[in-house]
């Protein structure tokens, strides 16, 4: 099944490479400050390496719950969590599309990047609003459609192809061939830096499931659901066709 694949994919991915936290935690300010965060309940929904929760944590969350299909990942968030010592997060295995959480149980649902590797993008985000409180915050950045999506597809189909072993080295060589494209023509820098080249080429073009959007479709679900926009970035990364759009609602 599709989702076991992408579970699988993961366990590969984040017990590879690990962020960097100040680099993290600078990105993630962008969005949260520690006032904000002091004493709320979080969810962080396909948390991966957890270092996101870990930051929430840090930052004064009264709790913080990582949620991921990933074993691999959630493994590397537990050591995470025991190297920065932090009693409020903890993590569990779980499918963001079927929740264990009653209704408005969180103040805070983080999902970076990860709504788009499910299944049915949009039941996602129902099942996050649905665990979030009513003037709680939700923060989602999903991988935006351009028009040269169709090309980034037509390299992710074939490059899945190729033997699982090999997926690591392609993604080394491509990374290689890609950075100075990358140095001479990007557009912007890297919200999130700290990210290897490699790691996210592994990321774009060998991750089983994979969705892109307009901002449009985004907001227009969110305003439909009670939602008001307190915060828009067009782009995270150094590319349009490779970014995530972000958006920060809040739920009324
Ligand atoms: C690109 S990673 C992002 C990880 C983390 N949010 C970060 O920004 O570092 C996507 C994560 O979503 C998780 N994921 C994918 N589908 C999921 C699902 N249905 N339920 C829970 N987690 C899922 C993957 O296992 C993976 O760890």
């Amino acid at each position: 099944m599709d989702k076991e694949k992408v579970g699988e994919f993961y366990d590969v991915v984040w017990t590879e490479y690990l962020p960097e936290y100040e680099a993290s935690e600078n990105h993630w300010k962008i969005f949260y400050s520690d006032t904000e965060v002091s004493g709320q309940k979080i969810l962080d929904a396909g948390c991966g390496t957890g270092i996101f929760s870990i930051i929430f944590a840090k930052n004064g969350a009264a709790n913080v719950t990582g949620i991921d299909i990933s074993e691999g990942s959630l493994e590397t968030a537990q050591s995470l969590k025991d190297k920065f010592n932090l009693e409020t997060a903890h993590f569990q295995k779980e499918d963001m599309l079927n929740l264990p959480f009653a209704d408005e149980s969180f103040d805070i649902v983080w999902a970076w990047g990860t709504v788009h590797h499910t299944t049915n993008p949009f039941g996602a985000i129902e099942e996050l609003i649905r665990v979030l409180k009513k003037e709680g915050s939700i923060l989602l950045a999903v991988y935006t459609k351009t028009k040269i999506t169709f090309l980034h597809e037509i390299i992710r189909k074939t490059l899945i192809r190729t033997p699982k072993k090999s997926w690591k080295f392609l993604s080394k060589v491509l990374a290689i061939c890609l950075a100075p494209i990358v140095f001479f023509f990007k557009k912007r820098e890297k919200s999130r830096k700290g990210e290897k080249l490699e790691e996210l080429i592994m990321d774009w073009y060998f991750v089983p499931i994979r969705h892109h959007y307009y901002p449009e479709e985004v907001k227009g679900f969110l305003e439909e659901k009670g939602f008001t926009i307190e915060k828009f970035l067009p782009a995270s990364g150094r590319f349009d066709s490779t970014s995530n759009f972000i958006y920060k609602a809040r739920k009324h």
